[in-house]
């Protein structure tokens, strides 16, 4: 069997075709190709993921057709996918086996969908329903009158909470939200400036509950209650984590505590307890929307062969730009207000999932691993960083993600706007226009990919959310690399620690920083 350093060595010899070859099926301005051109190419590389039976339950368009996949280029990966097992690697993630070896952990995150060896789903059921009484028994009024939540936590029990509150909450809520994440006292200040003590609860969202960050915020949380007259303020936390021994030592009673499995990655975990601030928001309906959504997505990574598998195609095209073509970095723009904190949940899952220089069995990987993920909203970014996209040196693939329905009511002419903008942008980047002079000569030639939603609800949003996570593990198994653990996030945390408890010896320049802040 060809060896996978073989195939890639295979897939960077191929001939590499520009866009506008490919969408005629003509190479070098003439000879005409058994390529599929234009719509016939559009068919090849779009397809469609339903969320739910029935026209009304919708779904998602990944379109694929505007990236450099050919022919080739597909038979290379799924020949590649073959050599690395990824069929072998999939059936042991949903089988729940361990697939982060330096852990000795399972990813177990697609049972709170429902998805995966069916004791564990029965036990991430049995959780979720947990955390719908709490938050139903919540809304009843069961802990008094609740107007908003401050939920604490940082990383994984942070990002997903604040995009799922703020993606879908912004029409109708049970409560306001705010979701704070740094250590800085302004962002708490900042919550605590805009709640009433009386009528706030405290969510503290830490998988391991030891985060320094995290369990400071808690206690000055408390503080805040208790300095304005709450008279039990430990009666206003709910505890969100997968050690509820720690929680209970923390002083937090069993009835407040939602527990989630170990086997859940903190940057997996938006479908746990510590999507509770999202339930809390929207309510447990959508809060179960959101995971069928998932549910719909793990169902057809799951059981897709080759590249019609649309995760896995995503996957051979991140793969083609960052390791063939050498594209360090991949943007990411939601032309949907709503999608605005999209980008940073990505940046966390993609960089510190894949951000890796081994491979799962403790080799030097053969190539670079994870892009830096980065983006923004359209049209804004289109006044801002598009130059780059369009005229700059770098080579950057690029996703559109956006929604057929709006999320807005005013005139109709907002949203078409929207929309056009997002799609001229993958036409112009492709297409590209010879200048009169160089300033205004645009290439082309640009690659982009467009996923479009035919409305951003909880579903959609947990399929888009649930192909990224699925994404990024099939990217991960054709490199050989474990995307489950984040040890690279360890020796900052030791040094902090260090410093301050004192007494060790850092760098000069280390050194006189602490002096110039008072800390030396
Ligand atoms: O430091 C990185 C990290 O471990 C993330 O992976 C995680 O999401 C975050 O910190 C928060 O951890 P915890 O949920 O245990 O507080």
């Amino acid at each position: 069997m060809t060896t996978a350093a073989e195939l890639w060595t295979r897939l960077d010899t191929l001939p590499r075709p520009t866009l506008g070859e490919l969408f005629s099926a003509v190479r070098d301005g003439g000879e005409g190709t058994d390529e599929p051109g234009g719509a016939e190419r559009v068919a090849m590389l779009s397809g469609r993921i339903e969320l739910g039976e029935g026209a009304e339950a919708g779904g998602i368009l990944f379109d694929w057709s505007k990236t450099h996949l050919d022919r080739a280029v597909i038979a290379g990966f799924e020949q590649l996918a073959e050599a690395m097992d990824f069929a072998g690697m999939r059936a042991r993630l949903f089988g729940g086996e361990v697939v982060n070896p330096t852990e000795g952990r399972a990813a177990d995150h697609a049972t709170l969908r429902g998805t995966g060896d069916e004791a564990k789903v029965e036990e991430a059921m049995a959780l979720i329903d947990r955390m719908g009484m709490l938050v139903e028994a919540i809304h009843q009024g069961a802990l008094g009158e609740v107007e908003h939540l401050i939920h604490i936590g940082i990383g994984g029990s942070a990002l997903g909470p604040a995009l799922g509150v703020d993606a879908l909450s912004r029409d109708l809520a049970y409560c306001d939200v705010h979701v704070v994440s740094n250590i800085d006292g302004v962002a708490l200040e900042e919550a605590f400036a805009k709640c009433d003590p009386a009528k706030t609860l405290i969510a503290v969202a830490s998988k391991t509950f030891t985060t320094i960050e995290t369990m400071t915020n808690a206690e000055s949380a408390l503080k805040w209650l208790r300095d304005n007259g709450v008279a039990d303020p430990g009666g206003r936390v709910i505890a969100l984590t997968a050690n509820p021994e720690g929680a209970v030592e923390w002083g937090v009673d069993e009835t407040r505590i939602l527990p989630f499995q170990e086997s859940v990655g903190g940057r997996y975990s938006i479908w746990s307890s510590i999507g509770f601030p999202i339930a809390m928001a929207v309510g447990m309906d959508d809060f179960r929307a959101m995971l069928a959504g998932a549910k719909a997505v793990d169902e057809h990574f799951r059981d897709t062969d080759g590249a019609a598998n649309l995760v896995l195609r995503a996957s051979f095209a991140d793969l083609y730009y960052t390791r063939v073509r050498g594209c360090q970095t991949r943007a990411v723009f939601a032309y949907d207000e709503r999608l605005g904190l999209f980008p940073d949940y990505l940046q966390q899952l993609e960089m510190e999932s894949n951000g890796k220089r081994v491979t799962a069995d403790m080799q030097p990987v053969d190539g670079p691993t994870a892009p830096i993920t980065w983006g923004g909203v359209g049209t804004d970014a289109q006044h801002a960083v598009f130059q780059l996209l369009h005229q700059g040196t770098h080579l950057i693939p690029v996703d559109f993600i956006a929604s057929v329905a709006p999320g807005d009511e005013l005139d109709p002419a907002h949203h078409r706007i929207l929309l056009m903008n997002c799609f001229a942008q993958g036409a112009a980047l492709m297409a590209g226009k010879a200048g009169e002079d160089p300033a205004r000569n645009y290439p082309g030639d640009r690659p982009s990919a467009t996923i479009l939603c035919d409305d951003l609800d909880a579903a959609a949003l947990g399929a888009l959310i649930a192909f990224h996570e699925h994404r990024v593990f099939a990217s991960a198994v054709l490199m050989g690399i474990n995307p489950f653990d984040q040890f690279g996030v360890e020796l900052g945390k030791q040094m902090a620690k260090a410093i301050e408890q004192g007494g060790e010896e850092f760098d000069a320049s280390t050194e006189a920083l602490l002096e110039a802040a008072g800390l030396g």
